[in-house]
């Protein structure tokens, strides 16, 4: 470990900025090598700040050559600043001045990816959290809102475009014949939001006009090549638009929206105020050569960066541990968008097994943290699910305590006190709190306590009295630092089943209802309903409504019941999960004490039932058939043991595939689209219930069923067809899948988004030479280490492969960690975020762990970047 260890900073240390920059005026001047950038910045003592010093703290970065620093004109002599640990320190100041600071920086060589970086041929930005220091020495702190206007100079013939955040003012020549562009954003802005693009683009060009009229031009900008993948993203930004309008009240304030792809990019997109720029993988889409899948991830993040706008930029963060104020927020408001896009329950399905596969590993590992942190070393640390997701779900929770109306009244006060400001998480809670009459200060315990809470409930019912009651009980685990745990306040929805799968109502709190939200906040309380006329199955936690863990002792009978009877769709998932996860948990036991595994399974009867049922929506039933993934079973054991989790899932759905070969048949054959493809709620759905279908129809064994699948991918006319039957056929190892890995690489090497899914399902492949087969990848042509995307790809497909990963011999998870140490300099932010299974090391059977531990300690013998030191050291505590 490096001699000088990277420390902490808290939350309890704000202290408000002490200098203002009303107005920054910035010239980058754009060249192969040496990047010029001018920074004017009109500063002035902060009235409201303690601190009597007239010295000037500026961040800046190893990577920023200082050239020259003036105040008001007057150049400054050496003796007058200094200039060392990434920060410029001005000894004395007047009260208001203007600053000139003159630096170069190197784009072309920052692997890092943030501040001014090359990607292919161009130039882009990305300055969230902490990499506008990397571009000029700045007050870079999202509490310091500035007006920004740039000029940008570059080569004509190069750059043809150059943009930055707000409208474009003025275009010229500059006496040598460079081409410059000035743009001027008239919102003020913190740091983190400025953009700059340059590069040879093409534009796909559209309009929208605002609900109060006014004209908005839209701009999507990409390489040449790919300008013929953006009408999607088009489509859904002006939905985007116009949904926040309807359900937010809330308009765009710019006269132009600028969207621009870039293929080397940490994450996956990012809110630059009027010019957000995204990783490709999350912007483009066409239908050969994008999943449905990834159609809704653009759908859903060109949503997700748009409704920033408002979520974010024009209400800002004070502080970075008020990360989730915007992030949590604008989650939730993309995840209602795709909810009323498409279907409300799948989509909560799909975010709450997100949530507990995720979420809940990273919250009981040694990164817990609450969605407002009170410490971190390294910010870009905490872009994390706990941040984005259960901040989402902190935020939904709120929903549902306010209502629909009540949250709207909100948001409203929320938006219109605060517009222009940099605010708490605590004020976004006290305009929930004003704008509705309600007391939420137990509530926002959510806030800073970590961990999952764990609910156990139990029930009886008085037939005599006709009355139902619940206890619940609620227990927080303990989490690094906070060893002791308050009582929150948790919002329950529960419904009642009858026996033949009718809403029972019943009398609550003096009310007759068939569906209530019970407050639990306190450790153990019972909820009596009355006039319940027979004795009920509990529908508990409808729609996930609050982001715990469930213990209530189900019978098999019940759960069967509730996946065919539930009128909550949300719970009648649940229960099929809960009964598939009883089901591997029992085959799991029987693989570690190496008896014979059953071959029967009450899945079966539930499956049927719902193959049966035509009146589903087919992507419901695609998502019950989905068995709990190897990730969800990991979350959820004791110690996990990879191949026990593997080979108990491979043999249920082995059980489920030869009991119902004739059903699955059917189902596949039934529901293929016959239409052009459409990434609408109603293909979607059939597509993914259709090849759902044809895995287990294949994993039957079945010779029909190979030839189908084979079939299926030579007549495949889109990537969502073709990459499941290419999947199914390297999944179950079939004699062809040799042969159409390779044609599949040969047929898309042209498009880099679709080789990132080669790469995926390649390393992936569970071989005899497994490790030795990744390895070849990364020495192949395609492979590109420098773009976080391919390295995603490999990475990400070796963790899904169990054997060569989780090898005894410890060989993948060294494999892992030399892949870490490259790039812990190169790229930390990429390097921070592989080190993920490895934290997990604690919860792994002991042979596992003591491997992953081995690695963890070698990685920590190098000298680490701030945000690998404080991964692994987290860990190691
Ligand atoms: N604010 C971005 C979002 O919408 C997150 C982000 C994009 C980011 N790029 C980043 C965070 C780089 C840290 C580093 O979610
Ligand atoms: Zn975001």
């Amino acid at each position: 470990m490096a001699e000088q260890k990277p420390s902490a900073i808290y939350l309890k240390d704000y202290t408000v900025p002490n200098f203002l920059i009303d107005k920054t005026e910035l010239t980058f001047d754009l060249d192969e090598t040496q990047t010029i950038v001018t920074s004017r910045l009109h500063l002035r003592r902060n009235p409201e700040s303690k601190v009597q010093t007239s010295a000037l703290v500026l961040d800046g970065g190893e990577d920023v050559k200082l050239i020259g620093v003036a105040i008001d004109e007057y150049a400054l002599p050496e003796q007058e600043y200094t200039n060392k640990d990434d920060k410029l320190i001005i000894t004395a100041t007047p009260n208001e001045f203007v600053l000139t600071c003159e630096t170069m920086i190197e784009p072309q060589n920052n692997t890092k990816l943030e501040g001014l970086y090359r990607s292919s041929s161009m130039f882009c930005t990305q300055c969230e959290a902490e990499g506008f220091r990397h571009i000029t020495y700045y007050l870079d702190r999202p509490d310091v809102m500035s007006i920004f206007t740039t000029t940008i100079i570059g080569d004509e013939s190069r750059y043809p475009v150059m943009l930055s955040n707000g409208n474009e003012i003025e275009r010229g020549k500059t006496e040598e014949g460079k081409t410059f562009v000035t743009w001027h954003d008239p919102f003020k802005k913190p740091a983190y939001l400025f953009a700059l693009v340059a590069g040879d683009l093409e534009v796909l060009n559209d309009n929208f006009t605002t609900m109060s009229g006014r004209d908005v031009k839209l701009q999507i900008f990409t390489e040449k090549h790919n300008i013929d993948k953006v009408d999607f993203a088009m489509d859904s930004l002006k939905r985007s638009m116009k949904w926040d309008e309807e359900v937010y009240g809330r308009e765009y304030d710019l006269d132009i929206f600028m969207i621009v792809a870039v293929d080397d990019f940490n994450m996956g997109a990012m809110e630059n105020k009027g010019l957000n720029i995204f990783n490709s993988s999350c912007l483009l889409a066409s239908p050969e050569t994008t999943t449905d899948d990834a159609y809704l991830r653009v759908e859903a993040v060109v949503a997700h960066e748009y409704f920033h706008n408002w979520s974010g930029n024009r209400v800002t963060c004070r502080d970075w541990f008020q990360l989730s104020l915007k992030e949590g927020f604008t989650v939730f408001r993309d995840q209602s968008f795709s909810a009323d896009t498409h279907s409300d329950v799948v989509k909560r399905v799909e975010d709450v097994s997100f949530l507990k596969t995720a979420q809940f590993a990273e919250d009981a590992g040694p990164m817990s943290h609450p969605i407002r942190p009170a410490s971190f070393i390294e910010i870009s640390n905490f872009y994390t699910l706990t941040i984005y997701e259960k901040g989402a779900e902190v935020v939904r929770m709120i929903h549902t305590l306010l209502g629909e109306e009540g949250f709207r009244k909100g948001s409203d006060l929320y938006f219109e006190r605060h517009d222009g400001q940099a605010v708490t998480c605590d004020d976004f809670v006290k305009a929930m709190e004003d704008a509705n009459g309600v007391d939420l200060s137990q509530f926002k315990r959510w806030y800073s306590q970590a961990g999952t809470p764990r609910l156990t409930v139990t029930d009886s019912y008085d037939e005599q009295a006709q009355t139902y009651s619940l206890t619940i009980q609620q227990m927080t685990p303990p989490t690094p630092n906070q060893p002791t745990k308050l009582a929150l306040h948790i919002p329950v929805k529960v419904g009642l089943v009858g026996q033949s799968n009718e809403a029972l109502s019943f009398t609550f709190d003096g009310q007759t209802q068939d569906e209530v939200v019970l407050h639990v906040n306190d450790v153990e309380q019972t909820f009596v309903f009355e006039n319940v006329m027979s004795k009920p199955v509990p529908s508990l936690l409808r729609g996930f409504s609050a982001p715990v863990k469930l213990d209530y002792d189900y019978s098999t009978e019940q759960l069967l019941q509730l996946m065919s009877g539930d009128p909550d769709g949300f719970n009648r998932w649940s229960a099929s999960q809960q009964l598939a996860v009883n089901e591997l948990n029992k085959l799991i036991e029987q693989y570690q004490n190496g008896a014979q595994f059953s071959e029967e399974t009450p899945l079966v009867e539930g499956f049927k039932a719902l193959l049966a049922d035509e009146s589903l929506d087919p992507a419901m039933v695609a998502l019950i058939l989905g068995l709990p993934s190897q990730a969800y079973m990991s979350e959820l054991a004791d110690k996990i043991d990879p191949q026990a989790i593997k080979a108990a899932r491979e043999h249920l759905r082995g059980i489920a595939a030869k009991a119902l070969e004739v059903e699955f048949k059917h189902v596949y054959e039934s529901n293929a689209v016959s239409e052009a493809y459409q990434a609408n709620a109603e293909q979607i759905a059939k597509r993914s219930l259709k090849n759902a279908a044809l895995s287990y129809w294949v994993a039957s064994g079945s010779d029909e069923a190979k030839a189908a699948v084979v079939r299926q991918y030579r007549n495949a006319d889109n990537m969502t067809d073709q990459f499941a039957a290419l999947s199914c056929v390297v999944h179950f190892n079939l004699a062809e899948a040799d042969e159409l890995l390779n044609a599949f690489f040969e047929q898309w090497k042209h498009e880099a988004l679709v080789v990132n899914k080669w790469l995926m399902l390649s390393a992936a492949r569970e071989q005899e030479n497994g490790l030795e087969q990744v390895k070849a990848l990364m020495e192949h042509p395609s492979f590109d280490i420098k773009n976080p995307n391919k390295l995603r790809s490999v990475i990400g497909g070796l963790g899904q492969n169990v054997d060569a990963f989780h090898n005894l011999d410890g060989s993948g998870y060294a494999f892992l960690a030399d892949q870490i140490i490259l790039l812990n300099k190169r790229n930390p932010q990429i390097a921070s975020r592989l080190c993920t299974p490895l934290t997990r090391w604690q919860r792994m059977v002991p042979a596992l762990a003591e491997k992953m531990k081995g690695e963890l300690e070698r990685i920590a013998r190098e000298d680490l970047s701030k945000d690998v030191y404080e991964v692994v050291s987290k860990s190691l505590a």
